[in-house]
Formats: C-alpha cells, structure tokens, sequence
C-alpha cells in the first residue's frame, strides 16, 4: 500500500495544523523577535498571523543575504530593451542603494507606518523606492503607470502619502508617458496634499523639477546616509495595492510583514522551484500583484536572482525579445500571462525565434493573470519544450491559491486547470446557498469559488482604512469562507478549474479591470443618459470593455462624435489601461421588469454563445434591437 504522495501529505499537514506548518516555514525568515502565536485567530474571521513577531522585510530580502556571504551574487539584473540598457546590481550594490534612499526618505520626514506613493515606470529605482519604505517600516502604495491622474488622485486621497515617487517619464514603444503633468493632474483633484514629491530624472525625457514639493531623486540620494533596517510588527502593514472592485472605488488590499515574507519565501521554493542563487523572471509591471510578490519580494527573499524587464512581449524588437532575455540571463523559471503568449503567437507562429537562442536553462514556464487558454498552453510547450504551469491566484491572496507545486512534486498537468490547492489554501466551490458542491466533472459542478477561513500568511488581513469594506466584499456572502468572485469547479481528481468573474470585472490583456468604473465615467457625460459596459472576447487580450450608451434627449452630439467623445473621456478618467476603443450608441437598454441591465445576455450575444431570454424581462424588442447591433458589429 502506498501512502499519500508529498504533496497530499504537505497539503493535509498545512489545513490539520497550521501552527506547525507555518511556524516551521516562519524559521527561514531572520525575526528580530520571534513570534508568540503563529495563528491568530483571536479576532476572527480577521485572521492574524506570526502575532508578537518583529522584523523588517528589507533586511530579510537584503541584508541577510550579504551577512551570510552572498553579496556578490546578482539580486537584480535590469534589461530595457525600450532603452537599450542594462544593468546588474548586486547584494552588496542593491543594499547600499536602497538604505541610502531610505535615508533620503527619512531625511524626508518618512517613518515606520507613513505612506510612500509611487507612480513610476519599470525601472530599478522603482524597487529601491518599495524595498526603501519597507526598511523604514513606511507603507508604499505602487501606481500603475498606465492609470490616469483621476485614478492616482483617487489612490492619493485614500493612502494619504506623505511622499509621492516618480520619474520624468515612462516609455511605451509608441510614445513617452509624462508623469510629471498626470501626477500634477492628480494633485489638483486629489483633497490631499503630499508634503514631497521625489522626480527620478531619465535621460530619455529629462523635465524641469520645479521648486516647492518637487526633488530630484539622484540629489537627494548622493548625500543621504545610509539608514538600518527598523523593525516593524509581523502584523505592520507592508503595502496597500489598489485593485479593481465593483464600485469605481478601487480596493487598498493591505499585505502585511510577517506573515507575506513567510508565506512568498516559501512559495518560491515549493510553488515554483527555485533555490537560492537560481533566476526567475515574472515580465510583470511593478504596479501589479505579480510585480509585487514575484519581480521584487519573493526571489529576493530567497536570495534568487530577479529580472526586471522594461519591455513587451512583441515589438521590443520581435517576438524574441523573451526567449533573448532567458538566454542572455540563464533564467531558470519564467512567469508571464497567456496574453503575452498570444501576443508572441500571432506574430511567430511557429515561434521560429526561439531556435536563435539557447534555453536551455528555462526548467518552467508559470502563466496566470487569467484563464490559460488550452491552445496557448499547448503551443507554449512545443515552443519550449518544458512543462507549462497555469496558476491561479489574485491581488487579494498575493500568492498562488492553486498550482502545481514544482518545489513538492511535479503532478500531472491538465490543460484548461491550474491544477491544485496549494498547501494553506483550503478551495472549496459552493453552490448559491453557501454549500459545498461535491467534486465531480467540472463542467456540471460549477459555482462561487472560496477559500475556507482562515486564509493562510500573506492573504490580505483586512482593506486599508476599510475593515466593514473587507467583511463586505469578501466574507459576508458566505460565512466562514473568502469569496473569491471567480466562478469554478473541483473534479474528481481535485483539480479545480477557474471559468469566470461572478461580478462585473474583466480581464484585459491580464489586466483587472472594474467595468462598473468605465460605466461610472461614461455617465458623467452630460449627453448620456444610460451606460452599460460588457468584457467581450477578444483572441489577444482575452476580452476587452465594449460600452453602450443611450443618449439624452435633445443631444447634439452625433452618435459617432459621440463615441469619440467617450473613448476619449475613459482614456482621460482611468487611463490607456482601461483599453476601451468601443463605444455604441443605443436607443435603450435591455433591462428586466425591476431595472436590472441584463449585461450577462449583452455579454453572451456579443460572443455569439447561447443565451436564455429571462421571463422578467421588460421589452423584447430591446433586446432584438441590441442583437442586430451586435451582429452588424461582429459582421
Ligand atoms: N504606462 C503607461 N501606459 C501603459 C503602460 C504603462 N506602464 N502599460 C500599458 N500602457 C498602455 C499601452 O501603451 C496601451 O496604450 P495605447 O492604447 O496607446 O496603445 C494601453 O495602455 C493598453 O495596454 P495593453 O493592454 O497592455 O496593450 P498593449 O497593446 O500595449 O500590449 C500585450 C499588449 C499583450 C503585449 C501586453 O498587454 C502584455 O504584455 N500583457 C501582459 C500583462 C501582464 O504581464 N500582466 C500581469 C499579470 S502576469
Ligand atoms: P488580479 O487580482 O489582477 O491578479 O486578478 C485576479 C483575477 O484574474 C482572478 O480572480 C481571476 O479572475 C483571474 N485569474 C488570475 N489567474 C488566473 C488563472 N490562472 N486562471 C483563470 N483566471 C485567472
């Protein structure tokens, strides 16, 4: 009789007692104090963990790793090809960097617990910027650069940073983004006011740094000192990241120290594989999750090399720009989404480019951000000829929930599923009334995918500034487990397969994004008087926002200056991001008798799947009207 496989064993061990299974991952993190409990669940469902613990996150993803000799071994390497640069730091290099930042920081007025905004592009003063705030035990709040000044005001107003971090300009490959007049932008509608502003002058686009808050970041970092690492409580916020809800008010999801560091160092080793010393590229964006825990802290962490990528999948110069980067810097596990895949795809089908370089240290390759396609997964193995591993997870958990864990065993991979719970998570998929549905073929087992409290280390503890936020959006709908908005099954064999959003966020080119906001500004305009935003299929990106609008009466506006009008208000309001380059003008909405917009049926009309016309709704004829207009689109 065989016993349960490692991964069954760790699994069950993780759920059955997770003082042990987290205290024993807590002992490879350096704790200035150890911690007196290892779950905390005193409060719950507000679960704390590592309560009582002391450290800094800094010191745990840098200095440990010079003490214990490896400072000579590359923490970053950063290649642009937007620039044409390249740069290598070291330990040793990447620490005196950061402490003398943080020391600018301090000399700033920054201490443990204030905000740092930053707003700058994927650039390595970026991650000196986060890993500074974290050595000073301040809060650092990253801003995508493709958000427009109205979403930053927004995240300024509710982190209340007491510095704002960014540069003179971001380089997309058909233009440069000017921080400078969107971060000004954002001050003017922004209630609060930023005491500093530190501008990180790049030669591409150099700007005048005007008096009053505004420094210039190489300035103050020459004659700064360098500052020690200031040890902060396990359960001290470490970030707050704002990430798309349903209302246009985007969510502060706050990770905190303790339990993070513990939760993505050892994810590094048992999700993904790698040991000290081993490459890993995540071609994220700092401004996401994934840029977050797997471009900055997790290799870091683990005393890993990471890569940070200023450029696209394709165009940057050819759909060989990734495989170039894994051969030149012997990349080892490489994460990225399906649309970057795709992306690749449509341009070298055959993916002839990889036959230039030599992958031959490439072990794995990680996707997620949103469903992986069975096509794309495929494709990718032939093209690489390693094991191709969908994950799922989300800014709220700021790990993997789901994987096939390389570091515990290599399970057998099913295309269209990221496999299994990883250890900590216990997934379970409940039908409306909050049960259970028993594991079985996954297309008739569909329903509201949760997590079973309490949520292991480095899940979101709470919302910033926002605790009834939290209970609301997550855990009131089913008591006793994390609602995690995705729609999905568990078969047989325990893989669970994630099929879509049960709320109104799409997923553009692995992209979260609320159409609730998109809707929110289409409305403002004063010629509208009902919106409706859908995400529609897209072959690249995955699906990108369509937008209907019925026009008030008495406009002027034609319907297509109209819609011009529109795709430019959203670029203006939320910013390039949002990608919405679709607007309809309809004489109504389909609705049902009590008001409700049936956007789920626009939805499947759109992606031309079947659809139930439901009983209570209020015209036919409006719904007839929406089906030519989406047929004449789509001919
Ligand atoms: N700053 C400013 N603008 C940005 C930006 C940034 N950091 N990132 C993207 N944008 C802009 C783009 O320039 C584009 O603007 P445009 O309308 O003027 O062309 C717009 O935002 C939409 O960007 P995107 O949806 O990313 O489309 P794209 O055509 O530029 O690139 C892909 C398509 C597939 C190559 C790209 O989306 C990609 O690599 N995606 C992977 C996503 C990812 O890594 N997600 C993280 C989860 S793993
Ligand atoms: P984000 O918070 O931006 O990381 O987006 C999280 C959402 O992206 C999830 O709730 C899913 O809807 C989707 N997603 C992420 N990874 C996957 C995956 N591997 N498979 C399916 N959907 C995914």
């Amino acid at each position: 009789m065989t016993g349960p496989s490692r991964y069954q064993a760790m699994y069950r061990r993780s759920l059955d007692d997770p003082d042990g299974f987290w205290g024993d991952a807590a002992r490879a993190i350096d704790w200035i104090r150890p911690p007196d409990r290892i779950l905390d669940d005193r409060r719950a469902p507000f679960t704390r963990w590592f309560t009582g613990g002391r450290l800094n996150t800094c010191a745990n993803a840098l200095d440990r790793h010079v003490e214990a000799g490896f400072g000579d071994r590359l923490a970053l390497i950063y290649d642009s090809p937007l620039t044409g640069s390249l740069r290598r730091f070291s330990y040793d290099e990447l620490l005196s960097e950061v402490a003398r930042f943080a020391g600018a920081l301090r000399g700033l007025g920054v201490e443990r617990g204030d905000r740092v905004l930053i707003y700058m592009p994927m650039v390595p003063e970026a991650v000196v910027g986060m890993l500074a705030c974290a050595r000073l035990g301040a809060i650092h709040s990253v801003v995508f650069g493709g958000f427009a000044s109205r979403e930053l005001a927004t995240r300024i107003d509710d982190a209340t940073p007491k510095v704002v971090l960014t540069a003179s300009c971001g380089i997309e490959p058909n233009r440069i983004v000017e921080y400078q007049p969107l971060l000004e932008g954002a001050l003017e509608i922004a209630a609060h006011a930023p005491e500093h502003c530190v501008v990180l002058q790049r030669e591409e686009h150099p700007v005048e740094i005007e008096d009053g808050p505004f420094h210039d970041w190489k300035t103050l970092a020459a004659v700064a000192p360098a500052v020690d690492p200031v040890a902060v409580d396990a359960h001290d916020p470490l970030y707050i990241l704002y990430t798309s809800g349903t209302t246009g008010k985007p969510k502060g999801v706050v990770r905190d120290n303790g339990g993070h560091a513990v939760a993505l160092r050892w994810s590094l080793e048992y999700v993904y594989g790698m040991q000290p010393g081993d490459v890993f590229w995540a071609a994220s964006d700092i401004g996401w999750v994934v840029g977050h825990s797997y471009i900055v802290y997790a290799p870091l962490l683990h005393g890993c090399t990471t890569i940070l990528y200023e450029g696209k999948p394709v165009g940057t110069p050819d759909a060989g720009a990734f495989w170039r980067v894994i051969s030149d810097h012997g990349v080892k596990a490489f994460f990225t989404a399906p649309t970057a895949l795709r992306a690749i795809k449509r341009e070298d089908p055959e993916a002839l480019e990889t036959r230039h370089y030599d992958l031959s240290s490439l072990e794995t390759l990680f996707l997620a951000g949103e469903r992986a396609d069975p096509d794309t997964v495929a494709w990718a193995e032939r093209a690489l000829s390693v094991p191709v591993i969908d994950h799922w997870w989300q800014t709220e958990s700021g790990w993997p929930m789901v994987a096939n864990c390389r570091g515990i065993e290599a399970l057998p991979v099913k295309h269209g599923s990221p496999s299994v719970p990883v250890p900590g998570f216990d997934i379970a998929v409940l039908d409306d009334e909050g049960q259970r549905i028993a594991p079985g073929e996954a297309a008739d087992s569909i329903g509201h995918v949760a997590v079973a409290l309490p949520l292991p280390p480095g899940c979101l503890p709470t919302l910033w500034n926002d605790e009834e936020g939290y209970r609301q959006a997550y855990l009131d709908r089913f008591p006793g487990y994390y609602q995690t908005s995705d729609a999905g099954a568990i078969d047989a064999d325990g893989y669970v397969w994630i099929m879509s959003r049960t709320d109104d966020i799409i997923n553009v080119a692995g992209h979260r994004l609320s159409t609730g906001s998109m809707e929110e500004v289409l409305s403002s305009h004063a010629d509208v008087a009902e919106a409706a935003v859908i995400g529609v299929r897209d072959a690249l990106k995955g699906q990108l926002p369509l937008g209907f609008v019925v026009c008030k009466v008495g406009s002027e506006l034609s319907p297509e200056a109209l819609e011009a009008e529109l795709v430019a208000l959203v670029r203006e309001r939320i910013g390039p991001v949002a990608a919405m380059k679709e607007v309809l003008t309809v004489a109504a909405l389909p609705k049902t008798r009590s008001g409700k917009i049936l956007r789920g049926v626009m939805r499947k009309i759109a992606d031309g799947e079947a659809y139930e016309v439901p009983a209570t709704i209020e015209d036919g004829s409006v719904l007839d009207a929406i089906t030519s207009v989406l047929t004449a689109r789509s001919a």
